[in-house]
């Protein structure tokens, strides 16, 4: 490959990496919730936080994000399925970056590592699952173990 080709084959790598991260990130509600009561040493959050009105209709989200205030990062609430609930610290266990999260999974922006809902690794560097907080819930609450 010629010198030419491979800066104009690199460049557009690069741009097309670009291009799908900002879609990844663009595509992706990220809704902080700031309605947290602290019981205990628990975070009680309400299942309802969920459920995001747009055009007259209540969408589910898969997952909502909290940032305690005696915490460096933030925590992502997935909803794995009607009962059952994840709550990960976003910190890569790569190297310590905050990880963006996404509708299925969260991607490490500093080299590419990533983890699916449940918190475990699906693509390195990152060679550890996320850190996760014991998650218990009722018919209207989640509770989150700090
Ligand atoms: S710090 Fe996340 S992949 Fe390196």
């Amino acid at each position: 490959m010629e010198r030419r080709d491979f800066i104009k084959s690199a460049c557009l790598t690069c741009a097309g990496s670009i291009g799908a991260a900002w879609l990844l990130q663009a595509c992706t509600p990220q809704k902080y919730i700031t309605n947290v009561t602290v019981k205990e040493s628990k975070l009680v959050i309400k299942k309802s936080e969920f459920a995001v009105v747009k055009k007259d209709k209540t969408i589910q989200q898969k997952f909502i994000l909290v940032k305690p205030e005696n915490t460096q990062f933030p925590i992502a609430i997935y909803k794995l399925n009607e009962n059952e609930y994840k709550a990960l610290y976003l910190q890569c266990t790569h190297q310590g970056c905050e990880l963006s999260p996404h509708e299925t999974m969260m991607v490490c922006p500093c080299h590419g590592a990533e983890f699916n809902p449940k918190g475990e690794v699906t693509t390195g560097p990152a060679e550890t699952n996320l850190k996760s907080f014991l998650t218990t819930t009722d018919n209207e609450n989640i509770y989150i173990q700090l």
